[in-house]
């Protein structure tokens, strides 16, 4: 194979060849930096792109296959920063800012795959911004993403991901079509624990946004993080479930997380009264 060197730029520069590149891009497993500046030596052109986009493109980039027993070998290869920790310690700290800003898709789903503004993304392999239709009428916010989310970049992709599908199903609603899905974090904590305050205040404007973009007609809060975020209460699920709210002037319906669900599967007669309510107020007004 040609020994291409890539320059990756991230906030620590990266230096990988094209076949170590290879294999961190083939395995879905292994974290890559959140924005990868690539200069590819054959045409001295640079370009920046998302880790996803680089594992799209990796096959043309590479242009054969390797042997998934190489990359086990490739695995230390992932942390290899050439700036030493004294320079980055030297550097200018940046501004951590998350305000409600006017941003259109673009920019907010740039923003929100190269955010550093918590502890969180030390650890994601990537973001999680949503999935579904931008124009839906329907908006389900669930709280963060879990393992499967954070490999695929997709909210509500795992366990509770297909309950959740069941629902809209029932609902005679089409998850691609009718809705959009959105957390309320976009990094997984570590283990699946809870988010911390912090950590849902510096990612709550990127919600925010998405309802703003989204314009939906009705929103589904899944979860306590979902309903105490917009609502900005502490009250549980329990005490909020089962009557309409409005976050500004869009009807809110609070429901179960799918994962409590599939944990207290008691509870789903609850949560389906919940999504009735829900489809009578949007059907009837
Ligand atoms: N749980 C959530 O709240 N969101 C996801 O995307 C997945 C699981």
């Amino acid at each position: 194979m040609q020994k291409n060197t890539m320059d990756l730029l991230v906030g620590n520069l990266w230096q990988v060849n094209s076949d170590k590149l290879a294999l961190l891009c083939q395995n879905a497993a292994i974290p890559l930096p959140k924005l990868l500046q690539i200069t590819i030596p054959s045409t001295q052109q640079s370009q920046t792109f998302s880790a996803e986009s680089v594992r799209a493109i990796a096959p043309a980039l590479l242009n054969q296959k390797l042997p998934a027993s190489s990359i086990e070998a490739a695995k230390p290869y992932t942390a290899e920063p050439l700036v030493s920790n004294k320079l980055e310690q030297n550097a200018p700290k940046p501004q951590i800012t998350n305000t409600l800003e006017d941003l259109n898709w673009e920019q907010l789903a740039h923003k929100v795959s190269i955010c550093e503004n918590c502890k969180l993304c030390e650890n994601r392999t990537q973001t999680v911004l949503e999935r579904g239709n931008r124009s839906a009428k329907w908006m389900f916010i669930g709280e963060g993403p879990g393992e499967q989310e954070d490999l695929q970049g997709r909210p509500f992709v795992g366990a509770s991901g297909q309950l959740l599908d069941r629902m809209i199903a029932a609902m005679k609603l089409n998850t691609e079509e009718d809705v959009y899905i959105a957390n309320v974090i976009k990094c997984r904590p570590p283990r699946n624990r809870n988010p911390e305050p912090e950590e849902i205040n510096s990612c709550k404007n990127y919600l925010l946004q998405q309802i703003k973009l989204v314009k939906p007609q009705m929103i589904i809060t899944l979860g306590r993080y979902a309903v105490q975020t917009l609502l900005d209460t502490e009250l549980a699920v329990g005490k909020l479930r089962g009557k309409l709210h409005h976050y500004q002037d869009i009807p809110l319906i609070a429901t179960y997380h799918p994962s409590y669900l599939l944990r207290t599967p008691s509870a789903k007669k609850d949560a389906w009264d919940d999504l009735q309510l829900a489809m009578r107020h949007y059907f009837n007004g």
